[in-house]
């Protein structure tokens, strides 16, 4: 283990300068005119393996491919999988970043640039793991696979079918993931829960088109005015979602669960600052932690409608839409919260206008039990990585593809997030710490060895 330590320090400016050019390739997977982009990313990624003596081939799916790569020379030890993702968001608004999103800049030893944290980066450290210890050693302690999808920020639509059709290719002891965060910088983190998602559109509808609003106004309803009155509705004057039914499945997490996170170096002035927040609001009764990590959320994320040129328009608008998702939290399940949601925006739509709710994607939230001998090693492991003990959080995020591994099959999962809480993941400037970079390096090298165990 020693010889690849001594091997991960000397290729440390090779890593990071080859992340760069994984970094300069726009893979934003939600963008139809990016596919061959996409395509590029699962393409660099497939040679980069391919360079690295692993078997890999890429397999295209109805949108973008799915990459997936093996070692198998450790026969009687465990195969483990790691997941991660080479697609990224969208970089709007483009005027907000200080050095060009697809450029990859290093300042105050963060690396700049969309998808560094999330989640190229954070893959690249596994990636750069095995290849540290096969260069040095010409081996690996177990067996290993890598899952590199395309479609992880548009919800994973092609992947569950993907790993139903190649089961055994993807077969594995158990899943690796780094696409969460640390609690803290220099506070490793295993992450034991995700949230899940429910997504939806509602579509207002009052007349066939924009009328004019000195004929018309005063005597029809205005289609913005009446999906303003739904929206103002699906929350009370409180901050609880209003929409009935919505906690019925909720679980609450055990006393010591709660006990340890009051434990947690956290302050609602530190969070609110990195958020640049005015103001901290939700759910009445809850702390921020319980907020973020195991109340469920629903959240308007866009709407529009009407006249947004210049100038005014004298119209009455004919139409409106607003688009929202629900965080989900165990036990709830994203149909039935749909359902329920679906059920009050109807009753709330007034007389004479149309409304119609449109279910988006939908994914369960998940729960790691942390009571497996993974999970002990991946906790000797971040101590190894990081010098430090690591704590036990969950995450407010979502990735769909965990609950398939969890529940379809059986798979146990790790979630070793590497970012920080400030990297501003899908927002401008986002960073991935090259102190975190080669520390997750070091953990991945370690963890293969304490999972051979
Ligand atoms: N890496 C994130 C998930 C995440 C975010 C974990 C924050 C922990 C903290 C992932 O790439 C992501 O953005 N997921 C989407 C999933 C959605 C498209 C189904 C999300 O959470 O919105
Ligand atoms: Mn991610
Ligand atoms: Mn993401």
């Amino acid at each position: 283990m020693n010889n690849v330590l001594e091997t991960i320090a000397a290729g440390r400016d090779r890593f990071v300068s080859e992340l760069k050019d994984f970094l300069r390739i726009p893979s934003i997977s939600v963008e139809p005119d990016r596919a061959g982009d996409v395509k590029r990313a699962s393409d660099w990624i497939l040679a980069h393996f391919r360079a690295m003596g692993l078997a890999a081939e890429q397999y295209p799916t109805e949108r973008h491919p799915v990459v997936l790569a093996s070692w198998n020379g450790a026969p009687g030890k465990p195969t483990v999988l790691f997941y991660g993702h080479c697609d990224v968001q969208p970089v709007e608004p483009l005027d907000e970043w200080h050095t060009a999103p697809f450029e990859p800049t290093e300042r105050g030893g963060s690396l700049f640039a969309r998808g560094s944290s999330d989640d190229k980066g954070q893959l690249f450290t596994h990636v750069k793991a095995v290849e540290s210890w096969l260069k040095a050693t010409g081996s690996l302690p177990v067996n290993v696979k890598f899952l590199i999808e395309a479609e992880e920020e548009i919800g994973s639509p092609n992947l569950p079918k993907w790993l139903a059709d190649h089961r055994d290719l993807a077969a594995a002891d158990v899943v690796v993931i780094s696409d969460t965060s640390q609690f803290g910088p220099g506070l490793p983190s295993v992450c034991t829960g995700l949230r899940g998602i429910a997504a939806f559109e509602i579509h207002v509808r009052t007349a066939g088109s924009d009328l004019h609003s000195g004929s018309f106004g005063g005597a029809v309803p205005n289609a913005i005015v009446a999906l303003a009155n739904i929206v103002s509705r699906l929350h009370d004057a409180g901050g609880r979602v209003a929409v009935p039914g919505f906690y019925d499945d909720v679980a609450e997490p055990s006393p010591e669960e709660k006990d340890s996170w009051a434990a947690l170096p956290f302050t609602d002035d530190e969070f609110r600052q990195a958020a640049g927040s005015i103001a901290l609001g939700g759910e009445p009764g809850r702390t921020t932690l319980e907020r973020v990590w195991s109340r469920p959320t629903l959240e308007v994320i866009g709407i529009g409608g009407g006249h947004q040129g210049t100038g005014h328009k004298g119209i009455v608008p004919a139409r409106a839409f607003a688009k929202g998702s629900c965080r989900l939290v165990p036990a709830q399940n994203p149909a039935r919260v749909m359902e329920c949601v679906r059920r009050h925006i109807e009753s709330l739509a007034p007389a004479g206008v149309e409304v119609e709710v449109r279910h988006g994607h939908g994914t369960p939230p998940v729960s790691i039990p942390t009571d497996s001998r993974w999970v002990a090693a991946s906790v000797r492991a971040l101590e190894r990585g990081f010098g430090r003990q690591p704590v036990f959080i969950r995450e407010g995020g979502s990735i769909s593809i965990v609950t398939r591994f969890v529940e379809e099959y059986g798979m146990p999962c790790l979630l070793l997030g590497f970012g920080l809480p400030d990297d501003r993941i899908h927002g401008p400037n986002e960073k991935f710490s090259l102190a975190d970079f080669e520390a997750g390096i070091r953990t991945s090298a370690a963890l293969l060895e304490e999972l051979a165990r």
